[in-house]
């Protein structure tokens, strides 16, 4: 069945609170639309929960600078709307923008910590605008549980650290990143890449393989990302933003491996930037 299509914050909370009448658990996925696979295993966890599941598609202005794409951002409406049917979505929240921010909105969510470097410096202001909006769906929606992709990883520790320090009475679930066969994590901006380029993208996982590799093994941070900065080079990325070792859990740099850590990394290839993340932990 198609997913019903809420456009206003009263439409989703007057269908949220049918479903809690009827004693039912709610799911909420935020997206930007342009759905993939990867979103989609985002909604399968979701519809896991056995309650019911909305899926927000929402392209917000406030989490792309003016020099970005925000007009030209994929918009496919009926093909994601399908997709969610498919998936036995009940719900999908497409507010228009002025529902979100009507006229004279003025508040900005800003999470300190978490959100230093890493993509910050490429996007000095992403996060407040994914802050502030991520807080207000889920106000919006108060679902049980929402959940996030660890493809976007210094999103999701953003997410983290602004509900639970607001209080948001909701837990944050995180979702293994999606993959192609060859390792290349899902991205809508995969589309953009030539055939050649296609080819050396997935080298960005498996570096960032072999680097948590190095440190598990007691290699110091530094030591590994200058090895592995230079095989990203080698396999021909053509600019790396970064390759960085980050406790799982502030993202504060470390040298040595000694808590859960993640190795993060942007890199591109042309005029495409590819963003990835894997686990580490010490070796035993
Ligand atoms: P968007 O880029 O549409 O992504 C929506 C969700 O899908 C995010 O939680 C993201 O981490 C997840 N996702 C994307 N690719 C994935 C993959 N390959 N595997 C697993 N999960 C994946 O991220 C946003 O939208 C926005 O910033 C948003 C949170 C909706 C706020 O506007």
């Amino acid at each position: 069945m198609a997913p019903a299509v809420l456009d206003s914050v009263a439409g989703l909370r007057g269908a949220v609170a049918a479903w809690r009448a009827d004693g039912l658990t709610v799911a909420l996925v935020p997206t930007m639309g342009a759905l993939h696979d990867g979103h989609m295993a985002l909604v399968r966890a979701a519809r896991a929960h056995g309650g019911r599941t909305v899926v927000s598609l929402f392209v917000n202005p406030a989490q792309f600078a003016p020099n970005e794409d925000f007009a030209l951002y994929p918009r496919n409406p009926a093909e994601d709307l399908a997709k969610l049917a498919g998936a036995g979505v009940e719900a999908a929240f497409m507010p228009p923008v002025d529902a979100i921010y009507p006229p004279g909105f003025a508040t900005t969510v800003h999470v300190d910590g978490v959100t230093a470097g890493l993509e910050s410096v490429a996007r000095p202001h992403f996060f407040d605008g994914v802050a502030t909006v991520v807080t207000k769906l889920l106000l919006q929606c108060l679902p049980d549980v929402a959940l996030f992709g660890e493809k976007d990883y210094q999103q999701l520790a953003t997410v983290r650290r602004l509900a639970a320090d607001l209080d948001i009475p909701c837990r944050i679930e995180a979702v293994p990143t999606a993959r192609e066969a060859d390792g290349l994590a899902l991205s809508s901006r995969n589309v953009y890449l030539s055939a050649e380029e296609r080819r050396v993208a997935p080298r960005l996982f498996e570096v960032l393989g072999w680097t948590a590799a190095a440190l598990a093994q007691g290699a110091k941070s530094s030591y590994a990302v200058a090895n592995g900065t230079a095989a990203l080079r080698a396999a021909g990325f053509t600019r790396i933003d970064y390759l960085a070792v980050c406790d799982a859990e502030t993202l504060a740099p470390v040298e040595r491996v000694a808590v859960p850590a993640r190795v993060l990394a942007a890199a591109w290839l042309g005029k495409t930037r590819l963003i990835d993340n894997v686990p580490v932990s010490p070796a035993d």
